[in-house]
């Protein structure tokens, strides 16, 4: 014990500003400051932010060792407690993302079997559907020429809903491409800011919020209340995840109610919405932007059998697609901070980490990291090999999480993303117009420009 609490050290960190702190570094680029704070001071920083009396203290590691620490092998230490997801909580209620004990470890019981490969191969034909509406939709593109960053928002969006909620996704499609962005940037400047002023107070902030949140609220609860009314007059067939999650229940755990069915609902939106519309987004341009690349993804999309869109069947016969969709997410984590709030002081990478402190784990960072990837900046789907992959530290690359609060969607994103991407480049050929993608961290990893690409139908 004395041995182990001799090799614990005091966290470097900037100091910043005498005021400020690092403040104003944070709230210019915190994706460059993160990694600045890695480069100057090592594999677990202190960075502060704010005056005194109001400052934010923010414990980042950045190593795999501590990621997997903070995530998996301390897990009960370092819980869902932080002002983030007390924001998300508020604002989306409390499904299986921001949930925590009993609460949990119910829903994660009733919701984890409609997550198994084989349900989620059975959502394949959402993504064709809406994959093949985009591939349509680019043959009008004005002077051929689209932002992939808007078309897969769309896209994505689009088929999360198909997913949830089958034919009923017109109806719902347009209230939430209205009002989560809204919900997101209010969650993202409360989640972070040192001090808020009372979610009650009639402020214009608040209430656009309210009514955003109001308005996605009563699109699911109708829905819901019309599917709960068709199943009170007797069985359905229906297979979307809406009506699995609605007949979804156990001796032990009984069933969701209406309440709790509409948080499952929305956290599905936001954590399976963006993430994924990000990832297939990025996987495009770098594609346009690296004709060697995209001309193996080709060859791959075109071996596939002709005269139909790919299937979950087929996922077996793209690994360099799948290859190139973990190489974006990579470079362009859709996650890339995860946040958590310890319980007790813990030793993390050498360092003790005080009890109720905020720590981060950055994939953003970390997927940068130089002793764990050669020149890191590069792109390079190969990396991604088999022997590679089994070579690395398993938190070398975590885009999903890990731990027990992992992603549940990732098989079903990587579905989805790869599917996608193999039908679009089987009718097209990319050429990037943008080379740099300006980006923001918000809930999720944000580009906030457009990434123009030039397509061309292939004959
Ligand atoms: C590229 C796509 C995606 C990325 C990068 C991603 C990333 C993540 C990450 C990092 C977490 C862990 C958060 C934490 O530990 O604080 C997470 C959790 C979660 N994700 Fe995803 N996600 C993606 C797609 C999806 C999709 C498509 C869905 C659902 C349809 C989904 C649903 C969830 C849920 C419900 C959780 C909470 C799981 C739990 O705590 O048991 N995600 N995701």
């Amino acid at each position: 014990m004395m041995a182990a609490m001799a090799a614990i050290t005091e966290i470097p960190g900037p100091k910043g500003l005498p005021l400020l702190g690092s403040a104003l570094d944070l709230q210019r680029d915190s994706l460059d400051a993160f990694l600045r704070a890695r480069r100057e001071y090592g594999d677990v920083v202190r960075i502060s932010a704010g005056p005194p009396g109001l400052r934010t203290v923010l414990h980042c590691v950045f190593s795999a060792e501590g990621a997997q620490q903070v995530l998996a092998s301390q897990a009960a230490n370092f819980r869902k407690d932080n002002q983030f997801y007390e924001e998300l909580r508020l604002s989306a209620g409390n499904g299986l993302l921001t949930s925590q004990d009993a609460d949990y470890l119910r829903q994660r019981r009733l919701i984890q079997p409609l997550f198994t490969k084989r349900q989620v191969d059975g959502y394949a034909t959402a993504v064709t559907l809406e994959a093949d509406g985009t591939v349509e939709r680019w043959r009008d593109a004005p002077d051929g020429v689209v932002d992939v960053v808007r078309e897969m928002d769309r896209l994505a969006l689009r088929t999360v809903s198909r997913i949830l909620f089958g034919a009923d996704v017109e109806a719902a499609v347009d209230v939430i491409h209205d009002n989560f962005p809204v919900i997101s940037k209010y969650v993202t400047l409360r989640g972070y800011s040192p001090v808020n002023p009372p979610r009650s107070w009639p402020l214009p902030a608040n209430r656009r919020a309210e009514a955003a949140t109001r308005a996605v609220y009563a699109i699911c609860d109708r829905i819901i209340a019309e599917r709960r009314a068709a199943e009170a007059t007797g069985p359905t067939t229906d297979d979307d995840l809406l009506s699995l999650l609605s007949r979804a229940s156990s001796e032990e755990d009984g069933s969701l109610d209406a309440d709790e069915l509409r948080d499952q609902v929305l956290v599905f939106l936001l954590a399976g919405h963006e993430t994924t519309a990000t990832s297939m987004a990025f996987a495009l341009h770098l594609l346009a932007r690296h004709p060697e690349a995209q001309k193996r993804a080709h060859a791959e999309a075109d071996r596939l059998p002709s005269g139909r869109t790919p299937s979950a069947a087929d996922l077996d016969e793209l690994p360099y697609l799948t290859r190139v969709l973990k190489e974006a997410m990579r470079l362009y984590p859709a996650a890339p901070v995860v946040g958590r709030r310890s319980v007790e002081a813990a030793e993390v990478g050498g360092h003790l980490i005080p009890a109720g402190a905020d720590v981060l784990v950055l994939p953003w960072v970390t997927h940068r990291h130089p002793d764990l990837w050669d020149d890191p900046e590069r792109f390079d789907p190969d990396r991604f090999t088999p022997d590679r992959e089994a070579a690395r530290h398993r938190y070398a690359w975590f885009p999903f999480g890990g731990g027990p609060r992992a992603c549940i969607g990732q098989h079903f994103s990587m579905l989805e993303s790869v599917l996608a991407v193999a039908a679009l480049l089987r009718s097209y050929e990319l050429e990037a117009l943008d080379t740099e993608v300006p980006l923001a961290a918000g809930i999720t990893l944000q580009a906030t420009g457009p990434a123009r690409v030039r397509v061309r139908a292939r004959t």
